[in-house]
């Protein structure tokens, strides 16, 4: 049968308050990069939103996890503690910047369990990244606790869980460093791409300001005739103005970065969209209520369940099979989901510790034993997003319910 129910149907829900915004922009025939109008306020919102000190707003959550590993001084040799489910976007920015990353195993919630995470901590570890999956926040006192103790840093990456709480608290200012995306399938979006780094640290903040915009810009120094720097040759042609020259100052040049920002036009979409965060999340909450309301008396299902104290905002509905209770195995289920009733089945995400991209991994099958199982036996994704209707939801747990009469 043909799809009846994407799997994230519309991706992101844009109105006309973001339409008014990007049009009256480009009206006004302004400068669209940084020009201190929508950045900043984006960001003093973002901010203030998650209860955190500083959001310093970038491209996307590849480039904020970048940031965050180049903040925390993370290379060659060091060892990063990473939950073993996620996307590659968590461990892509790791493996660059030559560190070994080593993944933790997950439990229930596929969050990667405090009691893994401490069991893997050796001499060289430096960090430990945790992700809040599907939404749903990281358990995260037990995981500070265990950095005190080995004076490690934690970055959570806070892809799918924007205006999540962990007992009252919002993502943002749990960890050391939190890394947000605004991806148009996302929470919320900046029309498209964007990200979001937050943190309470006065220094990280200041250095993510800086690696932003090609690392620190230098020095603003006033010039004096004949001498420009170092260079004090009478005849130094001191009127060129490339490399960041002014007619009376000129910047110094010292050190090396990219460029990640996103455009005036993203954050003022980005500024609406985070006007409409909560009701976003409450339309998600409420669609993955009325899943699990249905599915409880389902045979062959079993619920996944957040973080105990967390509220979670459901970027993805997860469930799971008691594969002993079927005659088929799980990848018979979504098949027969997606083909004969409809339902779009796209299961997430591979366990990192096989992945083909960073061998040779010390960690072989076994070695993640909660992760294998679950992804590779028992873990179905439903669909979900802000726009999806009753009438969908219904017909997707009626879908599963016409699988379990079959091969339960
Ligand atoms: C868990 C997780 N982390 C990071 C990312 C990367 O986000 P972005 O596309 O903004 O770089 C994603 C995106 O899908 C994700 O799912």
């Amino acid at each position: 049968v043909e799809l009846k129910v994407r799997e994230k149907p519309r991706g992101a829900i844009l109105g006309q308050e973001e339409i008014d915004a990007v049009t009256g922009l480009l009206r006004e025939q302004e400068s669209l990069s940084y020009a201190g109008r929508n950045i900043p306020g984006f960001e003093k919102e973002f901010a203030a939103y998650c209860g955190v000190k500083h959001a310093v707003v970038v491209a996307n959550a590849t480039v904020a996890l970048y940031m965050a590993a180049q903040i925390l001084r993370l290379g060659r040799g060091d060892e990063v503690i990473i939950g073993d489910i996620t996307f590659k976007a968590t461990v892509c920015p790791l493996l660059i910047r030559g560190c070994t990353p080593v993944y933790a195993d997950v439990d229930e919630t596929m969050n990667a369990s405090p009691a893994d995470i401490e069991r893997r901590i050796t001499p060289r570890t430096k960090a430990i990244f945790v992700i809040d999956m599907n939404g749903n926040p990281a358990d995260m006192d037990p995981i500070m606790e265990i950095a005190a103790r080995h004076t490690l840093k934690v970055v959570v990456d806070a892809a799918h869980s924007p205006g999540a709480a962990y007992k009252g608290r919002k993502v943002g200012a749990l960890g050391d460093i939190t890394c947000f995306s605004f991806h148009s399938l996302k929470n919320m979006t900046c029309g498209g791409e964007g990200g979001m780094l937050t943190t309470n640290d006065d220094t990280f903040a200041r250095e993510a300001y800086d690696l932003r915009t090609m690392g620190f810009l230098g020095t603003r120094e006033p010039r004096v005739p004949n001498r420009i720097g170092p260079y004090t040759k009478p005849g130094f042609p001191f009127n060129d103005h490339s490399d960041g020259g002014f007619d009376h100052y000129f910047t110094t040049l010292e050190e090396v970065g990219l460029n990640f920002r996103i455009t005036d036009i993203q954050a003022a979409i980005g500024r609406v969209q985070l006007k409409k965060l909560d009701g976003f999340n409450a339309r998600r909450t409420a669609i993955a209520r009325r899943y699990s309301e249905a599915i409880r008396g389902i045979k062959g299902f079993r619920l996944w369940k957040p973080t105990p104290g967390a509220a979670c905002v459901y970027h993805l509905y997860p469930v799971y099979l008691n594969a002993a209770e079927w005659k088929v195995d799980r990848n018979e289920v979504a098949r027969y989901l997606q083909e004969e009733c409809g339902v779009e089945m796209i299961i997430r995400f591979f366990p990192l510790h096989l992945s083909r991209f960073a061998p040779p991994s010390r960690q072989k099958v076994g070695e993640c034993p909660v992760a294998e199982r679950i992804f590779f036996t028992e873990l179905l994704q439903l669909p979900i997003s802000a726009s999806m209707t009753d009438e969908e939801v219904d017909y997707v747990a009626q879908s599963l319910k016409r699988a379990s009469e079959k091969y339960c």
